[in-house]
């Protein structure tokens, strides 16, 4: 992906190149135009303004960052020659600023000689960042203005009305894509006034009012495009008006496109159904996508005949309906029904098929959960698809051999993931890129992808055999998965010279053997190298080293041997290192050397042989555990735009399977080895631990005090090893601990009582003998009752499976979506079937997102 990405960057700065040292307006520099006034203006505004080289992603706005104004110079140079800056040619007077994505930072005070720019027509600011400030009132002075564009500009506040005041706008883009805190509560009183607008563009502006204020609409009789996604309009959308208007939409004549998405609408799809039963609508594009309105789809969609772009998705839409009757719209060629309760048929009636001959121009059909039973025979006649998804759907059985025509040399896009989908499978599509098997029954070997695969993902189907070699031939390859199949034989030695970009190759629960390529070649750009629950042995090849991006490198549950790999410390990305559950010995530690593990958050070298002392040089690498948690900002989680790294860890006694890794869990476990010598004090210096783990080893002496500045750790097991001395009674500090277990050690004296202490039982001190108080009934001095922990409900969740006495349950929490009725019921689970620290586990992924 970051290949493609740089591709993609490098050639949008070519063509940026020739557009700049070609497009001046006017090449004849003999003339100065330039204004004194407006190059004062101009210059006080960017000498007001900081050069900030955090550059967003303007890049997939089709954007390039670049400080425009790094040109402008004050003496002697003809300011209508300025980047971005365009004058009237006759007048010289400047009529058009276009800063976008110029790597601004600062603010636009009231006083800013921006304002005296009074001939401005075209104000273009977007993609700079001006936070915290608000849109100034005197954005409302420039009566000239035809287009401002202040998109993605970090505005926060309300929008002043004074823009209400510019008589000539015809385009407005507020857009917030990347980040929202602009908010519009005058919506109508601006919109209605601006009579002469065409565009207007508002995606996630908060206007938090209901649908019927879309009526002030119905005087921008020259609207084209709308595009009002992410406004949080709710309620009823309006359609009836004192009976007598019969549409709102109708009296926008000149609307083509019309972008409603992810609001909270309410009611049924009237919207299309009046507009279409009027034959003056040009609508060409709609988007209805997310949340907003119920009941079936109305037949009158057949009318909107000028249709190129319908999304329907992820609505509450129902009832049945005939995928091919959409070929009805001839022109069609992007169509998007998924994630509603529709049933869609893809069998046409013989009434209609007799209508309906094709969609020839049908390029992108998305029906993702629609209820789809078979392979929709009338993909027969989609020549020019490039983007099919009927994942999760109930297709069961072979895919039929005629759909190897579909779209054959356009094809590029195929999910079918989560069917019942049977069979071999001969992927002959010759552009495809991105290939989503997962979830499916297919059989027999791994399907050789097409030359130009960046994505397969195949996991959790019965493919058998060996991974092809000509996996090793593809140029693009970026993700791999082929893990949770039966696949044997060895990892391909060609992967070492492989010449793909590959940054994860995901292999875990297969049954491969042998031993990993002596060699995984110069240009290793893996980032994920997942190797767990395999039957793989021999050494890890020091050639690993080459792969310095490597971020989750997990081969746990196999049969390598060898002494511990330190020399993996240098690889500078490394966040997930797990090597538990192989035959690894001898001493753990690193050699000198600086920056070394420097950014680990899970350590798992468990069930292994390793019989040295764990050495606070070592420990002290851990320079990222050593960093406070606290304000990291957005979760975030491990992997790729396709692809989420997941993870096995053993917390508390339970499996817990992370369908994905949250970056912010912090854990060592060294448990089930035969480490020995004392616990370092220094362990007290990885303050974002969670959880921590050295059961079952040869510790001796004390449980260091320091353990106590560990404040967030939730788990500490020391159970089964030789630990001597009293607890600690600073322990008793750590608020955030649920699970603690020191049982099997030789320690004496009263327990910590209070705080978190209280709710331990027996079991966390058995095979203690000389340890007394509460909750032992050995007795050693006044006690306090113990109270009960309360009981905390949780909001919200992250997706894990854990496996409890019962096995596997799956407990998939989704993250941080509030309450649907689905994830009630998910919590419900969990409170009857699991422990409470699960909860509070969901609520603390949460947490550290705030
Ligand atoms: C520069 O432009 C002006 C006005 O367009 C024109 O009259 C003049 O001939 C041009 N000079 C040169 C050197 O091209
Ligand atoms: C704008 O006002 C601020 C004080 O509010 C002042 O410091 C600044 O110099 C003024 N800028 C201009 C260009 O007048
Ligand atoms: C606003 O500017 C951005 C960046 O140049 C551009 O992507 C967007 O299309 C513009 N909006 C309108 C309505 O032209
Ligand atoms: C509407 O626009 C006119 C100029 O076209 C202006 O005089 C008037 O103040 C505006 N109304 C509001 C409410 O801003
Ligand atoms: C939108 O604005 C309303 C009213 O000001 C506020 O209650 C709501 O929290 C805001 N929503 C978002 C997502 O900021
Ligand atoms: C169609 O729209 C026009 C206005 O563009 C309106 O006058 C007419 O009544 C509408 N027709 C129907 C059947 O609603
Ligand atoms: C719309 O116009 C077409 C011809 O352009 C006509 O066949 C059709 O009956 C009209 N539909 C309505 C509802 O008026
Ligand atoms: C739908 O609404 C729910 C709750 O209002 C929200 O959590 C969810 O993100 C919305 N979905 C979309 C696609 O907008
Ligand atoms: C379909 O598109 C073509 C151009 O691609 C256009 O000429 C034609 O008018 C469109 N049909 C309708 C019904 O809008
Ligand atoms: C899915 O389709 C089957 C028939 O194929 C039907 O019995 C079932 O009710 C449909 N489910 C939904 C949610 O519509
Ligand atoms: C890998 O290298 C070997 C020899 O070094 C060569 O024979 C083979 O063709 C190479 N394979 C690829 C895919 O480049
Ligand atoms: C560790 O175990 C190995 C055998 O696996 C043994 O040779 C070595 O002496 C042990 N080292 C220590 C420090 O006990």
């Amino acid at each position: 992906m970051v290949y493609l990405l740089w591709l993609s960057l490098c050639l949008l700065c070519l063509s940026l190149h020739s557009l700049l040292t070609t497009s001046s307006p006017y090449p004849n520099s003999s003339t100065q135009l330039c204004h004194e006034g407006e190059r004062y203006a101009m210059l006080e505004f960017k000498n007001n303004l900081a050069i900030d080289d955090w550059n967003f992603d303007c890049a997939s706005w089709g954007q390039v960052p670049y400080a425009k104004t790094a040109s402008w110079k004050a003496a002697g140079s003809d300011c209508c020659q300025w980047d971005g800056v365009t004058c009237n040619p006759l007048t010289g007077h400047v009529v058009g600023l276009d800063l976008s994505c110029g790597k601004l930072q600062g603010t636009i005070p009231m006083n800013s000689t921006l304002f005296t720019l009074r001939h401005l027509r075209s104000l273009n600011l977007a993609f700079n960042d001006f936070s915290p400030s608000r849109i100034s009132p005197e954005f409302g002075r420039f009566q000239r203005l035809k287009r401002l564009n202040l998109s993605n500009c970090f505005f926060t506040g309300k929008v002043p009305l004074t823009i209400a005041q510019l008589p000539q706008l015809a385009s407005l883009d507020l857009s917030q894509h990347l980040f929202s805190a602009l908010e519009m509560p005058d919506f109508n009183v601006i919109v209605r006034n601006l009579t002469g607008l065409r565009e207007l563009y508002l995606d996630s502006v908060n206007v938090t009012s209901e649908a019927t204020t879309l009526l002030s609409l119905t005087n921008l009789s020259s609207l084209m495009a709308l595009s009002l996604s992410r406004c949080n309009f709710f309620g009823p959308l309006p359609n009836l008006l004192d009976g007598e208007v019969p549409s709102w939409l109708f009296n926008l004549p000149s609307l083509k496109m019309l972008y409603l998405a992810n609001n909270q609408f309410s009611g049924q799809l009237t919207i299309i159904e009046d507009v279409a039963s009027n034959n003056t609508t040009r609508l060409e594009y709609i988007d209805l996508s997310g949340n907003m309105t119920q009941g079936s789809i109305p037949n009158s969609i057949f009318e909107l005949v000028s249709l190129v772009f319908l999304n329907l998705s992820s609505n509450n839409l129902s009832g049945v309906i005939e995928l091919d009757m959409f070929c009805k719209l001839k022109n069609l060629t992007h169509l998007n029904l998924s994630h509603n309760g529709l049933s869609v048929l893809t069998k046409s009636s013989s009434t209609i098929s007799s209508n309906v001959a094709a969609c020839p121009r049908l390029e992108i059909l998305r029906c993702s959960s629609c209820n789809i039973t078979e392979f929709p025979d009338f993909l027969r006649t989609l020549e020019n698809l490039i983007d099919l998804d009927l994942s999760n759907n109930k297709i069961h059985g072979d895919i039929p051999k005629w759909a190897k025509d579909i779209g054959k040399d356009s094809l590029s896009y195929l999910n079918l993931s989560g069917n019942f989908l049977t069979g071999g499978l001969d992927l002959q599509w010759t552009n495809l890129q991105f290939i989503d098997l997962h979830s499916n029954m297919f059989e027999g070997p791994v399907p050789i992808p097409p030359p130009f695969t960046i994505v397969l993902l195949a996991s959790n189907n019965n493919f058998v055999g060996e991974i092809p070699t000509a996996i090793c031939t593809l140029d693009s390859l970026q993700i791999l998965d082929l893990s949770y199949n039966s696949l044997s034989g060895e990892i391909p030695r060609c992967f070492k010279n492989a010449t793909s970009p590959l940054s994860v190759l995901d292999l875990r629960s297969n049954k491969l053997h042998g031993t990993l390529p002596s060699s995984f070649g110069e240009y290793c750009s893996l980032q994920t190298l997942a190797l767990n629950g395999n039957q793989l042995g021999g050494q890890l090849p020091p050639s690993l080293l080459s792969c310095q991006e490597l971020e989750v490198l997990d081969v746990g549950n196999n049969n390598f041997k060898g002494t511990f790999p330190y020399w993996l410390g240098s690889l500078p990305e490394l966040i997930v290192l797990i090597l538990r559950s192989n035959s690894f010995h001898g001493n753990v530690g690193t050699s000198k050397g600086k920056y070394l593990f420097s950014k680990l958050h899970v350590f798992d070298i468990s069930n292994n042989s390793f019989n040295s002392t764990l050495p606070s040089s070592f420990l002290h690498c851990f320079k990222d555990m050593m960093n406070s948690i606290k304000n990291r900002g957005e979760l975030k989680y491990l992997g790729q735009y396709y692809y989420e790294d997941s993870v096995t860890l053993k917390v508390k006694g339970y499996n817990l399977k992370f369908v994905r890794i949250p970056t912010v869990i912090t854990t060592i476990d060294v448990s089930n080895n035969q480490l020995k010598g004392e616990i370092p004090e220094v362990i007290g210096d990885l303050v974002s631990l969670w959880w921590l783990n050295l059961a079952q080893n040869n510790f001796i002496g004390r449980i260091p005090p320091s353990l106590a500045s560990l404040s967030e750790l939730e788990s500490l097991d020391l159970s089964s090893n030789k630990l001597a001395g009293q607890i600690p009674e600073e322990l008793a500090s750590l608020t955030s601990l649920e699970f603690f277990n020191v049982s099997q050690n030789r320690l004496v004296g009263p327990i910590p009582q209070g705080q978190q202490f209280a709710t331990f039982e027996n079991n966390s001190y058995l095979g203690n003998l000389r340890l007394c108080g509460n909750p032992l009934s050995k007795k050693c001095g006044d006690d306090e009752a113990p109270s009960q922990p309360p009981l905390r409900m949780v909001q919200d969740g992250s997706d894990f499976e854990y496996e409890g006495p019962f096995g596997w349950t799956i407990v998939r929490i989704g993250y941080g979506c509030g309450t649907t009725i689905g994830l009630v019921a998910g919590y419900y689970i969990v409170i009857v079937r699991n422990p409470v620290w699960l909860l509070r586990l969901a609520r603390r992924l949460k947490n550290a997102s705030n």
